[in-house]
């Protein structure tokens, strides 16, 4: 059983939970969570996937959206039944506008409703550059999946928090790409996509408090993770990498500090990370 689930979420056989002590010390912090919803995007892989079980295990009712939903079903059985039984899997296409309202609706009949949103879905389409003849099909589902999928999710989110006047949170999982211009061949429009995930995140901190609600809003910035997204091979063979879980360790504390404070920003990167 558990070795399924290590061969489904992370190809270098690490677990993808964390560790005992570390988990049982963010629960306290996540207390006022139990219970409520968390969805999160891009479920099905990498993040996302490492994301949805610690949300589970903390005693959060999950929503796994990605298009390969039959992946989160697969981790939900994976799972200890009684953490298992906390996890839904959704299809959803975050390029759709449709897919995503109907996703969102879904949850709001089946669930009730949507307190946490992991905005985490994304690609990196490295295919082309920018001047590559009939690259327009890849940079679109770049921008369609990176930006206008999160800008959307969040509306969507928010629309759900403040009918119930819930004090949720969005988490934008962003990159250290959104922040620093870094010469890696053939990303095209992705640190574009990430810039704007930066600009959208202190738009979108804007817009909550003229909305008047006590929605908080992350941008969580990840230097190089080993996942599904990073090509195989030498090329970063002595690359220093973090791990999934890494990433769901500053998830969880942005989620955890006190109502009345709001982390705005995470930049995590590995240990001797050149960029
Ligand atoms: N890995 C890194 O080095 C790194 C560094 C910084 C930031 N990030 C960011 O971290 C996030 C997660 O990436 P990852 O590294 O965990 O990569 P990953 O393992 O490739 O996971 C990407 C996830 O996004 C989902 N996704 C892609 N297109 C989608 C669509 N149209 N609709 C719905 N879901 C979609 C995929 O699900 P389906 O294909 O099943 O739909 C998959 O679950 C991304 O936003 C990425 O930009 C990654």
């Amino acid at each position: 059983m558990m070795s399924r689930m290590f061969r489904f979420t992370n190809k270098y056989k690490r677990p993808l939970h964390l560790p005992r002590p570390v988990l049982s010390l963010i629960s306290c912090k996540m207390d006022r969570w139990v219970g409520k919803v968390a969805i999160v995007t891009g479920a099905s892989s990498g993040i996302g996937a490492a994301t949805v079980q610690a949300l589970a295990r903390v005693g959060m009712t999950v929503v796994g959206l990605a298009r390969r939903a039959e992946r989160v079903e697969e981790l939900k059985k994976s799972l200890p039944p009684d953490v298992g039984s906390r996890i839904h899997a959704f299809r959803c296409d975050v390029t759709s506008e449709e897919s995503i309202v109907n996703a969102f609706g879904a949850v709001e009949r089946q669930l009730g409703g949507v307190d946490v949103l992991i905005n985490n879905a994304g690609v990196s389409k490295q295919s082309c550059t920018l001047l590559t003849p009939g690259n327009s099909d890849d940079l679109r589902t770049v921008l369609d999946t990176n930006v206008m999928g999160l800008v959307l999710c969040t509306r969507e989110a928010f629309q759900s928090m403040k009918r119930r006047q819930s004090a949720g949170h969005i988490v934008n999982i962003n990159s250290i790409l959104g922040h620093k211009y870094v010469p890696f061949p053939n990303l095209n429009l992705y640190m574009a996509s990430k810039y704007a995930v930066t600009a959208i995140t202190e738009t979108l901190r804007n817009d909550l408090r003229n909305e008047g609600t006590k929605v908080k809003v992350t941008s969580i910035s990840p230097g190089i993770v080993r996942t599904e997204m990073i090509p195989e091979g030498n090329q970063f063979a002595d690359t220093p990498m973090l791990d999934a879980e890494d990433i769901v360790g500053a998830i969880l504390y942005a989620l955890g500090t006190p109502a009345h404070v709001q982390v705005h920003e995470v930049i995590i990167k590995p240990v001797g990370e050149m960029a």
